[in-house]
């Protein structure tokens, strides 16, 4: 599928959290400093929708019953082996583009 632009980095200031579509693919974006993460955006507890929660630094809060994962790496902060998919993020031209068949 490749990226696929999902906003502009004027749009998203630091600490911006958005949820997204990305070739059906429901994606949490993140800004931390001039950086931007993407993470799978269903959480795994019973499907909240993650870009929709909060976002404190690093640690995404999920809308539902506060399950806090690092926008990173992806990790659930209480158990490491539940991980949030990852996917590339580039920015170009000003826009801001995921590839949501990347892990
Ligand atoms: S659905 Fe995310 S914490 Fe329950």
């Amino acid at each position: 599928m490749g990226f696929v632009k999902v906003g502009e980095v004027a749009q998203l200031p630091p600490g911006s959290l958005r949820q997204c579509q990305v070739a059906g693919q429901t994606v949490a974006l993140c800004r931390v400093g001039d950086e931007f993460h993407a993470v799978d955006g269903i959480c795994p507890h019973h499907g909240g929708p993650l870009g929709h929660g909060a976002l404190h630094g690093t640690t995404m809060v999920c809308p539902f019953h506060a399950w806090e994962f690092d926008c990173i790496t992806g990790e659930y902060d209480r158990n490491p082996d539940v991980r949030l998919r990852k996917f590339a993020v580039k920015v170009e031209g000003g826009e801001v583009y995921v590839d949501a068949g990347t892990a």
